[in-house]
């Protein structure tokens, strides 16, 4: 049976991936801090899960649950790196503790688990990396900051990786969402004028979901949804012109009623 383990599982993309893998009859191990949140989901889906609590911007902690995870369902053939925050104000109004939490969850962390299973699925000849990225990494977008940092570095160290791999048998998948229908995506594009919210296009992270498990078994390299997103990769230059002419302002958190902060969970 196979072993998907899947960070950021308590929410929306990750949660979805959990009930896809589950209903493919995978073994899946969900990580995340939420503990009630993945208990209910992993009742609400059955299957074979085991649950790991952990705060994966603790980097010293943070690939704690991966042997005990290996020990109960066997080596992990599929992780996916997807928990992630995501913080949406002006450059100036980042605190360094948010920065560097968000740094440290959304790329370093990835970079450490995937360190650690790595030797492994080199010795095997197999094995799947997939890493959540977002199409922040190409069309940045003012107010994030940070995340694009986080992003276009997990991104382009994603897809390095895949280079670096292609003869092994290690299959490395970078995802680019566009938004996506998420606590994480609601909470953010709060920060901008109700126009530009209503002009986005955004998916659904069931279909994400689907799309991510289909990719991995046709080991595709990249995936990005929703597609007309794509074009911000082809056309790099003309999505940066573009933003400059026309991307929103971002709402100062002052002006942000509290039930809409940007902050992380
Ligand atoms: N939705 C979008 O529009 C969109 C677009 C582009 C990229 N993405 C990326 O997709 C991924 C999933 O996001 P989502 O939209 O599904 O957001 P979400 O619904 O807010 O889920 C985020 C997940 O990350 C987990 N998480 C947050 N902080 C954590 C920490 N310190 N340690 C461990 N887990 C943590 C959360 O669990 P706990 O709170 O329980 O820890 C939750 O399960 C993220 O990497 C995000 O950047 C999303």
């Amino acid at each position: 049976m196979k072993h998907v383990a899947i960070t950021g599982a308590s929410s929306g993309i990750g949660a979805a991936l959990v009930e896809e893998y589950v209903s493919q009859g995978a073994a899946v191990t969900l990580v995340a801090r939420r503990r009630a949140d993945m208990e209910a989901l992993a009742a609400r889906v059955g299957g074979r899960t085991q649950i790991f609590v952990c705060d994966l911007s603790d980097l010293s902690r943070c690939c704690d649950w991966l042997a005990p995870a290996a020990a109960h369902f066997g080596p992990i053939d599929v992780l996916i790196n997807n928990a992630g925050v995501q913080r949406v104000l002006p450059a100036a109004e980042h605190e360094d503790s948010d920065l560097d939490a968000m740094l440290n969850l959304n790329l370093l962390a990835p970079l450490h688990l995937t360190r650690a299973v790595l030797p492994a699925m080199l010795q095997r000849g197999s094995g799947t990396i997939v890493d959540v990225s977002s199409t922040a990494a190409y069309a940045p977008t003012p107010g994030m900051w940070g995340y694009i940092a986080s992003k276009a570095g997990s991104g382009a160290a994603s897809e390095g990786l895949g280079i670096e791999l292609a003869k092994t048998g290690v299959h490395v998948l970078t995802v680019y969402p566009g938004p996506v229908d998420t606590p994480l995506a609601r909470t953010g594009y709060a920060a901008y004028p109700d126009w530009a919210q209503k002009l986005l296009l955004t998916g659904d992270p069931r279909e994400l979901a689907r799309r991510i498990c289909a990719a991995v078994e046709l080991k595709q390299r990249v995936l990005i949804y929703p597609l007309p997103y794509a074009l911000c990769r082809f056309f790099p230059g003309i999505t940066r012109w573009l933003l400059r002419l026309i991307a929103p302002p971002v709402r100062s958190r002052h002006a942000l009623p509290a039930s809409t902060s940007s902050s992380p969970h």
